[in-house]
C-alpha cells in the first residue's frame, strides 16, 4: 500500500495489479478477481474462509455483508440463497467495483454492491455477516458494528469473524455487556466466529459469552 493508505481507503492510489483466485468450498467453487488496495489481494483471507465454512443456513430476505471487499462473503451468501438480496457494502470503491464484476461472473444476480449510505434506511436485515475492519480502531469499529446490528430484525443474528489477537474476545465481551447474546460458533487458527443476536436483554458480564 502507498504511504498511510489502508485497505479501507475510499479510492486506493496504489497501482492496480489484478489477480484471480479460486474459492473452493464444500458446496461450490467460483473465481474472484482481487486487486492491490483491497483487503486480501491474491488470496482468500483465512478468517473469511472460516466464516464461509461455519455459516448456518442462509435465510431468505434482506442480508448485508458489512465491508464486502471483493465480495467473497456476499457472493457465497447470494449463491447459497437465491431468494435473498445481499447488500454488499464497503467504503472502498475499488472493492465495490471488483465485487460487482465478481458477482456477475459468478452468476450471483442478487448481490447489490453499494456504499453504506446507499442502502435505504427502511431496510431491516434478516442477517448480517462481516469480516470487520478491525484496523479502523476500536471506537470506529464499535460504531460501525452497532449501526448495522441496530438494523437487524429482532430475531436476526450477525455473524462475525475476528482474529483472537486483534480482540475477538474483548469484542464479544463488549457486545455481551450491551445485552446481546454472543455465541462462539467456531474457534480455529487464531480466529473466532461469533454469532451476535440482535435482541438485547439485560446487560451481561463477559463471562456469559457462550
Ligand atoms: C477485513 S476486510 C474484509 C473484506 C471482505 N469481506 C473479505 O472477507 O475479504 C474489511 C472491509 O471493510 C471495509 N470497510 C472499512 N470501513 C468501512 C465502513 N465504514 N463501512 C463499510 N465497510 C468498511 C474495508 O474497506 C474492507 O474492505
Amino acid at each position: 500500500m502507498v504511504g498511510q493508505e489502508h485497505y479501507f481507503s475510499a479510492d486506493p492510489k496504489v497501482a492496480s495489479r489484478p489477480r484471480t483466485i479460486r474459492v473452493v468450498l464444500p458446496d461450490r467453487f467460483f473465481e474472484l478477481e482481487t486487486d492491490r488496495g483491497v483487503f486480501a489481494h491474491g488470496h482468500l483471507d483465512f478468517g473469511t474462509d472460516l466464516l464461509l465454512r461455519s455459516l448456518p443456513e442462509v435465510p431468505p430476505g434482506e442480508l448485508v455483508d458489512v465491508g464486502c471487499g471483493y465480495g467473497a462473503i456476499a457472493i457465497t451468501l447470494a449463491l447459497r440463497c437465491p431468494d435473498a438480496r445481499v447488500w454488499a457494502v464497503d467504503v472502498n470503491r475499488r472493492a465495490l467495483e471488483l465485487c460487482a464484476r465478481n458477482a456477475e461472473r459468478a452468476g450471483a444476480v442478487n448481490v447489490v454492491p453499494v456504499e453504506p449510505d446507499a442502502v435505504p434506511d427502511r431496510i431491516r436485515f434478516a442477517a448480517a455477516y462481516s469480516n470487520p475492519p478491525i484496523r479502523l480502531g476500536k471506537a470506529a469499529l464499535h460504531d460501525l458494528l452497532l449501526t448495522w446490528i441496530a438494523r437487524l430484525e429482532p430475531e436476526a443474528v450477525a455473524t462475525l469473524v475476528v482474529q483472537r489477537h486483534l480482540g475477538a474476545d474483548s469484542l464479544a465481551t463488549w457486545l455481551t455487556g450491551l445485552g446481546h447474546r454472543v455465541d462462539r460458533v467456531r474457534s480455529r487458527g487464531g480466529y473466532r466466529v461469533l454469532a451476535v443476536h440482535a435482541a438485547t436483554g439485560s446487560p451481561h458480564d463477559g463471562s456469559r459469552v457462550r
